[in-house]
């Protein structure tokens, strides 16, 4: 799958003959699984159909700040377009087009949009070739590198209007792998296969009733997302939880028990490249569990209980060359115990909660952790969202890779 898939991309065309090319970048896009919001100039429009591209994208191409529609005058608004994109493309860019963004003249909906955008900005210049050497049009360019935009620089070669030299804008194909190029590199876990479990597992009793606990998985489904979105193939093992949402390219295999989950993640972990273990796995398990409902009146004097599997020990035995990060949840010598939970499971790393952190642990948003990787000192954090501890352990193990 492309780095593309689910990028979604604000295309800026403006006034010069290379637009024609347009329709071919748009559907590399799109054939890639991006998602193409393509903004004209009212220059652009004579040299592409606006119908052309909206078809291509299989969206509406947007030209100006406002549009009648049957209910009155819409607006376009540019800040939400701006902040929307993941990158922003302006193919081809002309002279004029230029100018305005290295001058901030934001009259037309291109450029405004632009100057509201919080992704990368790569432009394409395209122009015959004394008005693309010449200093004004030079400086611009340089402003606009300067300003921390992507130059795709124009190449040599037959121009429309006869001459030759540089001022065609870059082809098609090359245009798009210089994005995925960029994306790949902000994709640190490429190529990286992770299994991550979440969430509590639930022992039955009975039909209705069982034992578990008060995970919400929000952890997990947070370091799942965040694996994602830098580009590993993530497989999500995740027990009983409700509201956590997923990254469409998270394959997620919803287990109940301990034991559904203990198989699950035996069944993946050959193919595993790094498994973090962030399921709050019950401990215990009834020994017996009935078909039929317990009826309240037949009573129950007793519940036999014995040990599950040790899920994340198991994979410790197992493990070839699999990086394995635990979690240790402890309520007091947190250090202590996490040290040992790493040497008993054979684990490359645990992260260490602490019940007597305030915000920390179970149904919270936030978390606060210590990293602790084998032979090395522990790394504490700050109190922070799950979000942004699933990026401090991600990049922990981004390292974990890099020095093997
Ligand atoms: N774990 C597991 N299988 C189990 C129990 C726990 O894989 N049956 C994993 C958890 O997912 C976590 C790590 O082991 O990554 C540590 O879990 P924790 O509950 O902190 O510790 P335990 O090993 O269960 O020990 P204790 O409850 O005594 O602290």
């Amino acid at each position: 799958m492309s780095v593309l898939h689910d990028k979604q991309i604000l295309l800026g065309v403006s006034g010069s003959i290379a637009a024609y090319k347009v329709p071919f970048i748009v559907r590399l896009l799109v054939k890639k699984g991006a998602a193409v919001q393509v903004l004209m100039t009212e220059a652009a429009k004579a040299f592409v159909s606006p119908l052309t591209l909206s078809t291509l994208s299989n969206r509406e191409v947007l030209t100006s700040f406002t549009q009648e529609d049957s209910d009155g005058a819409l607006w376009n608004n540019h800040v939400e377009l701006g902040l929307w994109a993941d990158a922003m493309l302006v193919a081809p860019a002309s002279a004029n087009t230029l100018s305005k963004m290295a001058q901030a003249t934001a009259d037309n909906l291109l450029i405004a949009s632009y100057l509201s955008a919080k992704c990368p900005v790569f432009f394409a210049p395209a122009m015959d070739l004394d008005m693309h050497k010449h200093p004004a049009n030079k400086q611009n360019i340089d402003t606009l590198v300067q300003n921390g935009n992507h130059l795709i620089p124009a190449t040599s070669g037959a121009l429309a209007s006869g001459l030759e030299g540089e001022g065609r804008m870059e082809e098609p194909e090359q245009i798009v792998s210089l994005l995925e190029s960029y994306f790949l590199e902000k994709s640190p876990l490429s190529g990286k296969k992770i299994m991550i479990t979440a969430g509590p597992t639930y022992e039955p009793i009975d039909p209705v009733r069982f034992i578990g606990n008060h995970s919400s998985g929000k952890m997990g489904y947070a370091l799942a997302n965040k694996a994602a979105s830098l580009g590993a193939s993530v497989t999500l093992i995740s027990g009983p939880t409700t509201g956590n949402s997923l990254h469409p390219n998270v394959n997620c295999i919803q287990v109940t028990t301990a034991d559904e989950m203990l198989q699950a993640c035996l069944k993946e972990f050959s193919e595993t490249d790094a498994v973090i273990m962030s399921a709050a796995v019950a401990d215990f398990r009834p020994i017996k569990t009935t078909n039929q409902k317990i009826k309240k009146k037949a009573g129950l004097d007793a519940l036999d209980l014995e040990p599950t599997t040790d899920i994340l020990a198991t994979l410790g035995k197992a493990k070839k060359g699999q990086l394995l990060i635990g979690f240790a949840l402890e309520s007091q010598d947190a250090m202590k115990h996490a040290t040992l939970k790493l040497k008993q499971k054979n684990l490359d790393a645990v992260v260490v909660n602490s019940l007597a952190d305030k915000g920390a642990g179970f149904g919270h948003d936030t978390n606060k952790i210590s990293f602790l990787a084998a032979d090395k000192k522990p790394v504490y954090y700050p109190l922070k969202s799950k979000d942004e501890v699933a990026s401090d352990i991600l990049n922990h193990l981004n390292e974990m890779f890099h020095a093997n």
